[in-house]
């Protein structure tokens, strides 16, 4: 089957399977790596990506299930200058990138948060991220970093 949707803001047109999985039309077929399998059953958030602005585990949806839908994954998470943006640097100033496995994914958990709310409690925090599995951090600096963003794009907002 042809599928055709919106990928880190450009329209794609992709032929294949019914059954294929999205994390695998993402890596495989699309290239873009940065969407990571982990368990390959919706319980380590490794490979988040949001669909329509919500987060999922693209190795529990369908390529079929996106058409005409907008993905983003962590290729489409950039600064101004194409860069890291702010959410990535305060995760690398925070030290909440270790191995890095969880980190396009936890990055992802945050802007989807981020897009709702704009002053998080760190108890929101973690629950937005609990789908999200840290073998490395401790999960206490990916907190920091994600509430640390929340303030400095709060104060850029009144500054604005
Ligand atoms: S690989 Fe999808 S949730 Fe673990
Ligand atoms: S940094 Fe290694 S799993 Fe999170």
């Amino acid at each position: 089957m042809k599928i055709r949707f919106s990928l880190n803001g450009k329209t794609v047109e992709l032929e294949c399977a019914d059954s294929r999985r999205l994390v695998d039309a993402l890596r495989e077929d699309l290239g873009l790596t940065g969407t990571k399998e982990g368990c390959g059953i919706g319980e380590c958030g490794a490979c988040s990506v949001l669909l329509d602005g919500q987060l999922v585990n693209s190795c529990l949806v369908l390529a079929a299930q996106v058409e005409g839908r907008s993905v983003v994954t962590i290729e489409g998470i950039r600064g101004a200058d194409g860069g890291p943006n702010d959410l990535q640097e305060a995760f690398i100033k925070y030290g909440a990138v270790q191995c890095g496995f969880c980190t396009p994914g936890m990055v992802l958990a945050g802007e989807a948060l981020l897009a709702n709310k704009t002053r998080p409690s760190r108890a929101e925090i973690r629950e937005a991220i609990a789908g999200n599995l840290c073998r490395c951090t401790g999960y206490q600096q990916i907190v920091d970093a994600i509430s640390a963003t929340a303030l400095s794009r709060q104060e850029k907002n009144n500054h604005a």
